[in-house]
């Protein structure tokens, strides 16, 4: 299948199905010199289900190689999210020491027991390849993991657990986590569970992921346990949350300073847990969860979402295919005022798309300043200092058609936001205009912002990615009038460049 590059917002840098439908990115891991990216798939229409694995390639996770869908459904049901791993130690005896097997576990989903009124439609399922991700088996023992009579139970996610050499799944179970091991990738026992009543509950759990992260500026190591939830999110609808702790191979416990802050966010339902605290505060990002099988030398932690949300996904105004992912993302823990938070920030790997730079000038601002009007796939860095505090900025991107994005600061409140109130077509969905918050933690007086801007996406790195937001909109034209908005004399452009990038169809 031909995929058309210059469709009415197809995204030039980040990754898109050639046609049809997508949402969670499946499956992710680093093999040979290779990213491999899966993702839920309908080839056939631009909506929701049957759900497939889709399959791509890439060296750098930016510029991407389509490849045939690696899973179909098959009796034991559709294919639900899941993860890959590589058997280096070839544990489950399905490939060699030497040609390890790739394998998948995902989560089967049967409709004939859902429409029976069945609760244990959902278990999981296991495929391998022992050629690179080219060709797939399914495992003749699947379901690999039957389900215990609970609804939801979906979205394994599995990593080596070195310390006690087994393998671990980290499971969405309706409204909480389950902790699985494995000697084999085979057999699963029940660990332990974690997260009822703790973080948000405003919608189901699914996608989790597990990970191990040094704390910057310390020799202390920390687990990260992401939960994607739907709906919930902090500006309606799915969102990923997560938790800070420890994992001794069977049960995480939440640091003490991350459940403090917490418990001092109760949601108004009693027994509701509370407000979480949030990877990206936007309302499009969702599922993400990250590589596996990186290079130890290469050491990052790369993380990628769904650009999307349920609110709308199955109508946004794509005709032929629906959705991108987020940009590839480094993920890692940093101290800040508001205590250990997960800090994001676009790859590297992105620099290397630069068509043009230009470097902005240190100048105060005057109401209104133009920043350019060229490119419509960029990298936006601006350092602002403010005049003094409690002062509002705003990075209006704008077309000639009167429509426009706000990605600005509302001092009095301390809150970041993204407004595509009028960024073009939301007509397909009342829930997609309007304003989205996210939290300022830092109080640093300059602001430091990244803007990963592309035909129908914003992605906001503020203060060195501790706060982000992503957010996707559909002008009739893309955005390429960059606008620095201020009160005359209220903040000076320290430095900034603006970084045109070239579209990964026309390298
Ligand atoms: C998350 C999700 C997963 C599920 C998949 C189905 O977006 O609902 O929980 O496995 O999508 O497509």
């Amino acid at each position: 299948q031909k995929q058309q590059f210059d469709e009415q917002h197809r995204s030039q840098f980040h990754f898109t199905p050639p046609a049809g439908w997508m949402n969670d990115p499946n499956g992710m891991v680093y093999h040979k010199g290779e990213y491999h990216l899966f993702y839920q798939h309908n080839p056939d229409t631009t909506i929701w289900a049957p759900m497939h694995w889709g399959h791509a390639v890439s060296k750098d996770m930016i510029h991407w190689e389509h490849l045939p869908i690696a899973l179909y459904p098959d009796s034991l049901g559709m294919i639900f999210s899941g993860s890959a791993v590589v058997d280096v130690n070839n544990t489950s005896g399905l490939g060699t020491k030497d040609n390890p097997a790739l394998v998948a576990i995902y989560t089967y989903h049967n409709m004939e027991g859902e429409r029976a009124g069945r609760t244990d439609f959902q278990t999981q399922g296991l495929a391998y390849s022992l050629d690179n991700g080219r060709s797939w088996q399914k495992h003749q023992a699947n379901p690999v993991l039957k389900n215990p009579g609970i609804r939801d139970f979906r979205d394994p996610k599995v990593a080596w657990y070195e310390a006690g050499k087994k393998w671990i799944m980290t499971l969405a179970v309706a409204d909480h986590i389950s902790f699985y091991s494995s000697k084999n990738l085979l057999d699963w026992k029940l660990e332990s569970d974690f997260g009822k009543g703790i973080g948000a509950h405003g919608g189901v759990w699914e996608c989790p992921d597990l990970f191990k992260l040094p704390v910057e500026g310390s020799d202390q190591e920390k687990w990260v346990l992401l939960v994607s939830i739907n709906p919930g999110g902090p500006n309606g609808g799915s969102a990923t949350q997560y938790f800070i702790g420890d994992f001794d191979g069977s049960r995480f416990v939440m640091d003490r300073q991350f459940e403090t802050t917490l418990k001092s966010k109760p949601v108004a339902e009693a027994g509701k847990g509370h407000e979480g605290i949030w990877l990206d505060y936007g309302r499009d990002n969702y599922a993400g969860v990250t590589w596996a099988n990186v290079p130890e030398q290469d050491g990052r932690r790369l993380f990628m979402g769904w650009m999307s949300n349920w609110d709308y996904a199955n109508v946004v105004p794509s005709e032929k295919w629906r959705s991108a992912m987020t940009i590839a993302r480094t993920l890692s823990l940093e101290n800040t005022p508001a205590g250990l938070r997960v800090v994001s920030k676009p790859v590297k790997e992105l620099e290397s798309y630069v068509a043009a730079t230009n470097t902005l000038d240190a100048q105060t601002i005057s109401d209104s300043l133009v920043l350019s009007d060229k490119f419509s796939a960029f990298d936006l860095s601006l350092e602002l200092e403010p005049a003094a505090a409690g002062r509002d900025f705003a990075i209006e991107l704008s077309n000639g058609r009167n429509q426009k994005v706000l990605v600005g600061y509302n001092a009095s409140q301390n809150q970041y936001y993204i407004d595509r109130t009028n960024a073009g077509d939301h007509s397909f969905s009342d829930k997609f205009g309007g304003i989205q918050y996210g939290p300022r933690i830092v109080t640093d007086k300059s602001f430091n912002l990244r803007l990963v801007v592309d035909v129908a996406s914003v992605e906001l790195f503020a203060d060195g990615g501790k706060t982000t937001m992503t957010a996707i909109y559909f002008p009739d034209e893309p955005f390429t009038t960059v606008r620095l908005v201020a009160a005359k004399g209220a903040y000076k452009l320290s430095s900034g460049k603006i970084v045109g990038l070239k579209s990964i169809w026309n390298p």
